[in-house]
């Protein structure tokens, strides 16, 4: 039983059959292959919009690089305080961004709200000594598991334009928020105000496969050069496009959000069913994050079961995890069997009638 992220699979089949038939022949290097040049056309069709589209290995490239195309060495870019980008990249974007600053805002379930951005931003000095803010990063979908509404994104969008910050969007898992929401790509990024994405598809069926896609010319400008200079134009570039067309078949990224988002919904439900959980956040996408007895905790610790504990710190204000209690995070992949569900709610739920029997 292994819950400890979405990415501790391998590739699903249709993505790792793409990459075994592109395999074979000669081909250009760098990107300039036709399997990358198909790839960056069907971004644009997915999006409805003109797009430039780098294709990078990790999330992290594609956020550092996004994030110091629209932020200037001077620059502020504003984000959740538990925002991957500021928290789990090791300095990655400040180090793209060449002397430009993250700065993370609370927000209950890692969401950032339009007014709490608006008056961070409206209480900044404006003067040559303080470092203007250029840009605004959120997750979708965010670290505690929640999904922003397109009504969040638009009025997030709006902050932007008000104050001349790029809009910069982290979809490592962008098509489980875009099946929760039940809305298109396009009605999720650009028409609700997003110039830049990091496109996720790691987590969700490739082996390593996120892209960059730029809905804001202005900020595609330098981004080759950027990506080259990071180690992040690959010479057998089609590895990563045939990944993306295995990925795009058949609407094949969806059906594995949809399993990932459904097992998250059962084992969301198992588990809050169990007198003494509780969730810290509700389900939305494909994490589940539990406050449970330190008893189940352990339990499920003996079983050999992984996951990760938790921090509260985005927990609403009226929620407190008890000495007694643990916050963990479960995490439900393409790959994840309603067995294993069955299994992890099962020995939560014997660990209590246990202790109940004690
Ligand atoms: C919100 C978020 N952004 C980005 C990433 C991508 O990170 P990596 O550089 O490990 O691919 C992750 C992966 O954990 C993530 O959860």
């Amino acid at each position: 039983m292994n819950f400890a992220s979405d990415n501790i699979v391998g590739a699903s089949a249709p993505v790792l059959q793409a990459l075994v038939q592109a395999n074979s022949g000669a081909l250009p290097a760098y990107g300039n292959d036709e399997i990358t040049k198909r790839v960056k056309a069907r971004f644009a069709d997915i999006f409805e919009h003109e797009v430039a589209v780098h294709l990078v290995t990790t999330g992290t490239a594609a956020n550092a690089l996004a994030l110091a195309s629209a932020v200037p060495p001077w620059g502020l870019c504003v984000c959740h305080q538990e925002g991957h980008v500021i928290d789990d990249e090791c300095g990655a974007p400040e180090f793209f961004m060449h002397g430009a600053k993250l700065v993370g805002l609370p927000g209950v379930g890692g969401k950032l709200a339009a007014d709490d951005v608006a008056s961070y931003l409206k209480s900044l000095p404006k003067a040559v000594k303080q470092m203007p803010p250029k840009a605004l990063s959120i997750s979708q979908v965010t670290e505690c598991g929640l999904v922003y509404s397109l009504d969040e994104i638009k009025a997030l969008g709006a902050v932007c334009r008000e104050h001349g910050l790029s809009f910069h969007m982290d979809g490592a898992r962008f098509v489980n928020a875009l099946v929760s929401l039940d809305c298109t790509p396009a009605e999720m990024t650009w028409k609700q105000g997003v110039d830049i994405l990091s496109f996720g598809a790691t987590k969700n069926g490739c082996l390593m496969a996120e892209a960059i896609v730029v809905f804001n010319p202005a900020l595609a400008e330098a981004l080759d050069y950027r990506a080259k200079r990071a180690g992040q134009v690959v010479s057998k570039g089609r590895i990563i496009s045939a990944q993306f067309e295995g990925y795009f078949a058949d609407d094949h990224w969806y059906a594995n959000a949809r399993h990932a988002n459904r097992m998250a919904k059962l084992l969301s439900e198992g588990l809050s069913g169990i007198p003494g959980v509780r969730l810290g956040w509700p389900t939305q996408a494909n994490e589940v994050f539990p406050i449970v007895p330190k008893a189940i905790d352990q339990a499920l610790k003996a079983t050999g079961a992984h996951y990760h504990a938790w921090t509260d710190v985005s927990l609403p204000a009226d929620e407190r995890v008890g000495p007694d209690e643990a916050l963990i995070r479960l995490v439900t992949s393409f790959a994840t069997t309603e067995a294993e569900v069955r299994q992890v709610v099962d020995i939560a739920r014997s660990a209590l009638s246990r202790q109940a029997a004690e």
